[in-house]
């Protein structure tokens, strides 16, 4: 549906304007077109330095291009990491009659507290916290951790240095262009000025190098990483931890994926470092735990003992932030939340958890089998799969044009993507039998 201008409006000469047309998913992709009516207001030039549509979108306009162009293909999404599995019901119940509730007098509740409600926040203390000394102070309930990403560039602001994973999720980066941390992108590599990019390869074992990083203020640290799924283990993070203790930098590390690491080898919070208090803030979500995509629920804990160069304590500006920029999260959703984690909804959720990662051993063994080099899968819902020689928008477009499988070109994770594409297993399982087949019969 092409969204038009009304008419009767009066027209400010302008040199482009855009039409947006939306698709199915009532999602609007923009392009340019001739003139019509335009504000007087500039774009603002941190916005004119991103490279790129933000990359999960982009993945979605190009499979319903391709739905258009073969309307009878069955075509698979193992693109966006988005789950696939409902519910589990007494995890929805919760959220029904929580809603029924609100439809009562003595049942209907406004605003809630800003931080989040303190079962929840006493919930996750004691479900991923304990023997970490963590507080349900110290934890605030968000709507995701892409939002509390976001809310963090606020907090710190465009002054600050960062480093990020090379691939990483790209909210880091492109926050960070939009608060204006950011110099231009770089041609060619496409790696924009003044972020440090650590390289995260098969390589360096996923881990940087940190005795080559230059050390900044901020680093985001994303484990299980999203894209190539490694998880870091001890030894890695007691390094990190380390390096930051030595630099003074904070570390915001994403544990959205936590909950898939069953190897024992790697710590599921930061905080299960030592010292990593005193460096550290966390940032994660029920999305990917509990099937939350949709929902939208997460927290973030900032510790007491984290504090800035003047002895304040992060935690009371982050405060303010939530109070002002945020104002609480849905309280449905946190019902729904509370109920995941109680014995009978974390039990559900992990036989969640369990199926995906049944379905990312069947991608990983598959392209294992292929005589191909993959990773990830193990630890987390993601397979990173190295085409060595490639261009992954090649291969991302030969897989989709080939199998009608959409997956993600590595490079829109970063410069240390270009020759891999990630691989969700966030799928049907009859699904991912079939995508199986189809890649065996391409890449075989
Ligand atoms: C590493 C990472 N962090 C954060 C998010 C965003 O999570 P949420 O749905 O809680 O906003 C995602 C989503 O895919 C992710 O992969």
């Amino acid at each position: 549906m092409l969204i038009k201008i009304s008419s009767s409006f009066s027209f400010m000469p302008c040199k482009a304007s855009l039409t947006a047309q939306e698709n199915e998913t009532g999602m609007s992709s923009h392009k340019d077109v001739v003139t019509s009516y335009c504000t007087k207001v500039h774009r603002n030039r941190k916005m004119e330095r991103l490279q790129h549509n933000y990359l999960f979108p982009e993945i979605c306009a190009r499979e319903l291009e391709h739905i258009k162009k073969y309307p009878n293909a069955k075509v698979i999404t193992l693109g966006v990491g988005d789950t696939t599995q409902p519910l589990p019901d007494v995890v929805a119940s919760s959220m029904s009659n929580y809603a029924n509730k609100l439809a009562t007098p003595t049942g209907y509740r406004g605003y809630g507290p800003e931080q989040g409600s303190k079962e929840l926040r006493r919930a996750i203390a004691e479900k991923f916290y304990k023997d970490m000394n963590i507080k349900g102070t110290e934890i605030f309930i968000s709507d995701g951790a892409q939002g509390d990403i976001c809310r963090l560039q606020l907090l710190f602001g465009s002054d600050m240095s960062i480093a990020v994973q090379d691939p990483t999720f790209p909210a880091y980066v492109d926050s960070s262009v939009i608060i204006g941390q950011t110099g231009d992108v770089e041609k060619g590599s496409g790696s924009y000025q003044k972020i440090e990019y650590m390289k995260c390869g098969p390589q360096n074992s996923f881990f940087p190098d940190l005795s080559r990083t230059t050390p900044t203020d901020i680093i985001f640290f994303c484990s299980p990483n999203n894209p190539t799924g490694h998880a870091a283990n001890w030894e890695q993070l007691e390094q990190l931890v380390q390096f930051a203790q030595q630099n003074g930098s904070i570390i915001v590390y994403d544990s959205a994926y936590a909950v898939y690491i069953t190897d024992g080898r790697s710590p599921r919070s930061i905080y299960q470092v030592p010292g990593a208090k005193k460096v550290a803030i966390e940032v994660s979500s029920f999305s990917k735990i509990a099937g939350f995509t949709g929902v939208r629920l997460g927290w973030t804990v900032v510790p007491e003992e984290l504090l800035y160069s003047n002895g304040l304590a992060v935690i009371n500006d982050f405060n303010r932030i939530v109070c002002t920029c945020f104002n609480g999260a849905s309280r449905i959703a946190q019902a729904g939340g509370l109920a995941s984690l109680s014995s009978e909804g974390f039990k559900a959720v992990l036989s969640l958890v369990d199926y995906y990662k049944e379905n990312a051993r069947i991608l990983l063994e598959t392209f294992k089998s292929l005589g191909l080099s993959a990773y990830g899968g193990v630890n987390a819902p993601y397979i990173w799969v190295h085409f060595p020689g490639s261009d992954s928008w090649d291969v991302f477009n030969e897989i989709l044009e080939k199998t009608h499988i959409v997956t993600v070109p590595g490079s829109g994770f970063g410069p240390g993507g270009k020759e891999f594409i990630r691989v969700t297993a966030f799928g049907h399982r009859e699904n991912i039998v079939e995508a199986s087949k189809r890649l065996r019969s391409l890449l075989s």
